[in-house]
């Protein structure tokens, strides 16, 4: 067969960005845990100057400074030969509390990429893996990861979106936090809505140790409860809403677990499901975000599915019309798209 010369450049040059990238992702991770990126937000300076600030080695710094700005996430001037951050590099690499905070994101892919060998042997035999045996980055880089996203839009914009939520917490409501990780959505609710009880459950102990401490610190332990529960088995009745964070699909029983939620909701509760944003047909996901979360659904979503019962594998692109046939298969009679944003779609079930 003959080859397209034009087709074959570009390709490589894709396989270039894309391998760039993929070292990139190492990069990035040391950047964050040594300071580099918070230290070089002071001003620009040299190489020599950010590892003294940094009490770093110099050698390593120029090395890591030059390919920071070979990618674009440092800016270097070669007139003053001096590294320095944009505002827009630094509003993404520096603040932890900006919506484009992004270093997390690398450690949880640094995270993932560790189980590669047992995800390769896992091809060959069907296992699963579980959340709770992936590397620490994994846990860590989640929730930097998604924080940001939550403190932009939960509050402000996801709960409004729901029928009668916000009214609700404001009042004082029971809420359960089911799969919520370290607790980041729980945490950031409870400060919302002073007057409402939070319950926060993950099968994870360690994640639920983490929630537990990152609620005392941020002074709302009074009102938060993590405890180590399943999504089929959590404890409580009558909650006025019901929240999953981006782990429905992680589910090996999402069916038996959207049944619990409506045997443990009020009457007139809320079932709030943020999931990853998908299409429903393949075709629609092959874009730059179905490819990121599909390379994580290969190595998080799915296998953590496959480890437990029935493990239906929804996956992270999943799309509305498996979500909603999963929910209302456990007698859930409204079920819609409440919002929306490029990363997730908010579906709100209703008994
Ligand atoms: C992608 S993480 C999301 C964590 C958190 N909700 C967030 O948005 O940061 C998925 C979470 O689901 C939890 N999980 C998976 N299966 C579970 C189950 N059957 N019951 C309870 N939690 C589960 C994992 O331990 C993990 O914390």
């Amino acid at each position: 067969m003959a080859i397209d010369m034009d087709k074959l450049n570009a390709f490589i040059g894709q396989f270039v960005g894309d391998l760039g990238a993929a070292v990139h992702t190492g990069m990035v991770v040391i950047g964050e845990k040594l300071g580099l990126y918070k230290a070089l937000a002071a001003g620009p300076m040299t190489s020599r100057e950010l590892a003294a600030k940094t009490a770093t080695d110099e050698r390593y710094v120029r090395e890591w400074l030059s390919q920071q700005a070979a990618g674009g996430y440092v800016t270097y001037d070669e007139t003053s030969h001096k590294f320095s951050l944009s505002p827009e590099q630094a509003f993404a690499l520096v603040n932890e509390d900006s919506p484009a905070y992004l270093p997390g994101a690398f450690q949880l892919a640094l995270g993932s990429l560790a189980a590669v060998p047992r995800i390769t042997e896992a091809f060959r035999n069907g296992a699963g893996m579980g959340w709770n045996e992936h590397d620490e980055d994994v846990f860590h880089g989640c929730e930097k990861f998604f924080r940001p996203g939550y403190a932009a839009n939960l509050v402000n914009a996801w709960i409004p979106a729901l029928s009668d939520a916000k009214q609700k917490l404001e009042a004082g409501a029971r809420v359960a936090d089911v799969g919520c990780g370290k607790g980041a959505s729980t945490i950031l609710m409870a400060k919302a809505y002073p007057n409402s009880h939070f319950f926060g459950f993950d099968y994870h102990d360690k994640s639920i140790a983490n929630a537990r401490e990152s609620a005392k610190r941020a002074g709302v332990a009074d009102r938060v409860t993590f405890e180590v529960a399943k999504a089929k088995a959590y404890p409580g009745k009558d909650y006025d809403l019901v929240a999953f964070f981006d782990c429905l699909h992680d589910m090996g029983d999402p069916a038996g677990a959207s049944a619990h939620v409506r045997s443990t909701l009020s009457k007139d509760g809320t079932w709030m499901i943020v999931e990853p944003f998908a299409n429903d047909e393949l075709k629609d996901n092959l874009n730059p975000v179905g490819r990121v979360y599909y390379g994580f659904s290969t190595l998080l979503c799915t296998p953590c599915s496959r480890s437990q019962e029935v493990g239906l594998c929804l996956g992270a692109q999943s799309g509305e019309a498996r979500i909603r046939e999963v929910v209302t298969s456990a007698g859930f009679n409204h079920f819609k798209r409440a919002t929306e944003t490029p990363f997730n779609i908010v579906y709100e079930a209703r008994p």
